[in-house]
């Protein structure tokens, strides 16, 4: 059973300057909810009971959202908005919550072994990565556990993306063992489009084991300074990746999040029929 996540929060959102100025990345919306809520929702709804969050400087906006706040919720108790105060104390009481500072930018790989002491050693965990949004019927992790309770293996979200958009990604080599599973033989960071072993890309999902760390540890540095959680990953003598069912927004791209926010809109009652009348007529 996966019980633990670790998701890192420490990088600095440059990609969503100038909203990232002041304020974590992780912390804006879609529609009403912070980014980083909806990735600890679909951690939570997987059964996820632990949360590492792998911190940084000015991310305290990060802990106070997903702590108890007595003020708001004594004035919420005496405004009568029952359902706003019952929705901010659920998110909080559904998981514990751990946080630790990654003091140094030493990249993804360096982000997750700086939760090793809160991870037992027989213990698979999940990582998640705040800027990949999922949106599926059964969540994306739920599914990875599936397969990881099957295979008894380390598991990775997969997505084939467009082949010049390979050097984005970790990018994977497999053969198919199922219609939606492959058992990795390769694995490459950022591959330049023409070196790529495929076009499928590890989206930010992962469920690892305790060895992971030791891998790391063996993992040098690439040129930027960064230790790449793919390069570690390789050392593993078995792992799988599942092709997962639904949709995928990168919360760090302006587009893709302008695109979240529009189709999780219209998932939404309230919005459906007003927002899709707007945007027809807006589309005229
Ligand atoms: C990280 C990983 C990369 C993965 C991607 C998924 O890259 O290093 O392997 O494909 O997340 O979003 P980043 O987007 O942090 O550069």
């Amino acid at each position: 059973m996966i019980r633990t996540a670790v998701i890192p929060v420490a990088g600095l959102g440059t990609r969503f300057l100038p909203a990232t100025k002041a304020i974590p990345k992780e912390m804006i919306p879609i529609i009403d909810k912070p980014t980083i809520q909806y990735i600890v929702e679909e951690a939570v709804d997987s059964g996820i009971e632990h949360i590492i969050f792998i911190t940084g400087r000015n991310k305290s906006a990060i802990a106070n959202h997903f702590d108890y706040h007595p003020e708001l919720e004594s004035h919420l108790r005496e405004k009568n908005k029952l359902d706003e105060l019952a929705g901010i104390r659920e998110l909080v009481s559904r998981a514990r919550f751990s946080f630790v500072r990654q003091n140094e930018p030493k990249g993804l790989g360096h982000a997750v072994l700086c939760a090793r002491h809160l991870i037992g050693k027989d213990e698979s965990f999940a990582v998640l990565l705040g800027d990949d949004i999922i949106n599926s019927e059964v969540p994306a992790l739920k599914q990875m556990m599936m397969v990881h309770d099957d295979k008894k293996a380390p598991v990775l979200a997969l997505q084939e993306v467009s082949p010049e958009d390979v050097s984005k990604y970790g990018v994977v080599a497999g053969e198919y063992v199922s219609d939606t599973i492959l058992k990795l033989s390769g694995l490459v960071e950022k591959p330049e489009p023409k070196a790529a072993p495929s076009n499928l890309a590890i989206i930010g999902r992962y469920i690892l084991s305790y060895d992971i760390f030791g891998f790391i540890k063996e993992t040098n540095m690439d040129t930027t300074g960064e230790i790449q959680l793919t390069n570690a990953l390789r050392r593993y003598k078995e792992i799988y990746g599942l092709l997962f069912q639904g949709k995928r927004y990168d919360a760090g791209n302006k587009l893709d999040y302008l695109r979240a926010t529009v189709e999780l809109a219209l998932e939404r009652p309230e919005f459906r029929e007003p927002f899709s009348a707007y945007l027809k007529n807006l589309c005229k």
